[in-house]
C-alpha cells in the first residue's frame, strides 16, 4: 500500500541548545523513519528562535543536516518584530499561550491581539492555548480577522468550542497530537511519573472518546514530537514532552485495522490539510509503501531519535512502515535511514 509523504507540522528539533535531546540531523532521520518527509520545526530552542538572527541560525543547522524536507517557525516573544524580510522565511509564527517547555509564553492578551495583526494573514500563525485560553485566542485571532491554527487539542470541551467557531465561519483549524487520541490519564501511572509529563497533559478518557467522535473538527494529525532524554524525563524536574515521529503512523496504520480510521482519514490530516493550512510545496515523486499486515512490537532501541525512550513501548500494532522515497530518491529501507545528511530541502526557499 502507498501513501503520499507526511506532513508534521508540530515538531520540535531541540537544535541549537538542546542537541543533547534531538537535532536536525537525528529528528528527521526519525521523521522518515516513520514516514514523514516534511516537517515543520518549532521555535521553543536555545536561544528561542525570534528574530532574523536566531532564524538564521536554526535555518543554518537545517540546511547542513536535514534528511527531510523542513521549515521553521518563529515564536511571538514580548517585542513584535518587523515582519517585513521575516513573513517569507518562516513556516509560521507560534503563539505560546499557556505554561508549557521553554521561554516563550505571552501573558498579555493585547500582545496577542499586536501578533495577531501584525503578521499578514497568508503567515499561518499556530497557538499553544489550553481550555478558556484556546477560547480567548478564537476571539481574537477572529476580531484581528486572521486564520489561526490551534496545536494539540486535547479535550471534549475544546473540540467542541472548536465546532461552534467553525460553525459560525470563524478560520480556526486545528491539529490533534496521537498520544491523545491513543492514550488517557490512567495510561500515566504504566508509563511513569515523569515520562507520563507532556503539555497538555493526558486528559480523562471522556476527553479522549469526544476527539474520536469529533473526528470530523480534527483538521491535522501532528505528532507535537518533543524529545527529551529518559534522565531528563526521571530526574528531579522532568520536562514535558513525548517523542512520536516514529510510532504516529503505525498506531494510525493499526487504527485502520481496528476500523477506527481509514486511510483515506490519515492522508486528508497528514498530508492534504497540513499543506494547504500551511501552504506548503507538494513534493514530487515522494511515497511510504506501508505493509497493513505486519505484526510487531514498539521498541525505543530501534529508534532514531535521540531521546531514547518512548511512552508507546511495548506496544503491539499492525501496520509498518517498509520504505519510504523522497523526490526520487529512497531514503528508508526496513528500518534503515538512507537519506544523507543535509538533503532536505527548506520549503520556504
Ligand atoms: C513541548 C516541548 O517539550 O518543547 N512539550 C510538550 O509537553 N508538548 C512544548 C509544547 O509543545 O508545548
Ligand atoms: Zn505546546
Ligand atoms: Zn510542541
Ligand atoms: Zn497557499
Amino acid at each position: 500500500m502507498r501513501l503520499p509523504g507526511l506532513v508534521d507540522v508540530h515538531v520540535h528539533m531541540r537544535e541549537p541548545g538542546g542537541t543533547h535531546k534531538e537535532d536536525w540531523d537525528s529528528g528527521t532521520a526519525a521523521a522518515l523513519a516513520g514516514g514523514v518527509t516534511m516537517v515543520l520545526g518549532m521555535p521553543n530552542t536555545r536561544p528561542a528562535v525570534t528574530d532574523n538572527q536566531t532564524l538564521d541560525e536554526a535555518l543554518a543547522a537545517a540546511a547542513s543536516k536535514a534528511r527531510c524536507d523542513y521549515g521553521q517557525y518563529l515564536g511571538a516573544g514580548p517585542v513584535v518584530p518587523d515582519v517585513s524580510g521575516l513573513a517569507e522565511r518562516i513556516a509560521g509564527v507560534k503563539m505560546y499561550l499557556d505554561q508549557t517547555y521553554g521561554p516563550l509564553r505571552l501573558d498579555e492578551m493585547d500582545l496577542w491581539v499586536r501578533h495577531f495583526s501584525a503578521w499578514p494573514v497568508q503567515v499561518p500563525v499556530a497557538v499553544h492555548a489550553e481550555g478558556r485560553s484556546l477560547a480567548a485566542a478564537i476571539l481574537l485571532a477572529s476580531l484581528a480577522d486572521r486564520p489561526v491554527h490551534l496545536c494539540h487539542v486535547s479535550t471534549r470541551e475544546e473540540i467542541e468550542v472548536i465546532r461552534m467557531a467553525k460553525q459560525s465561519g470563524v478560520k480556526v483549524t486545528c491539529e490533534v497530537a496521537p498520544h491523545h487520541l491513543f492514550l488517557c490519564e490512567e495510561d500515566a501511572a504504566a508509563i511513569g511519573a515523569g515520562r507520563s509529563e507532556v503539555r497538555p497533559r493526558l486528559a480523562r478518557r471522556r476527553d479522549v472518546e469526544a476527539l474520536w467522535q469529533n473526528l470530523d473538527v480534527i483538521d491535522c494529525f501532528a505528532t507535537d514530537h518533543a524529545p527529551h532524554t529518559l534522565a531528563e524525563k526521571e530526574g528531579e524536574n522532568p520536562p514535558p514532552g513525548f517523542p512520536g515521529l516514529e510510532t504516529a503512523l503505525p498506531l494510525f496504520l493499526n487504527a485502520v485495522t481496528e476500523g477506527r480510521l481509514s486511510l483515506e482519514d490519515i492522508i486528508q490530516r497528514y498530508v492534504t490539510a497540513p499543506r494547504r493550512i500551511f501552504h506548503l510545496p507538494e513534493q514530487a515523486d515522494t511515497w511510504v509503501e506501508v505493509d497493513l499486515d505486519a505484526a510487531w512490537e514498539v521498541r525505543a532501541a530501534e529508534m532514531h531519535s535521540r531521546c531514547g525512550w518512548t511512552p508507546f513501548e511495548g506496544w503491539k500494532l499492525r501496520g509498518r512502515v517498509r520504505s519510504v522515497t523522497l523526490r526520487g530518491q529512497e531514503v528508508v529501507r526496513d528500518g534503515q535511514v538512507l537519506a544523507k545528511v543535509g538533503s532536505g530541502r527548506n520549503v520556504r526557499l
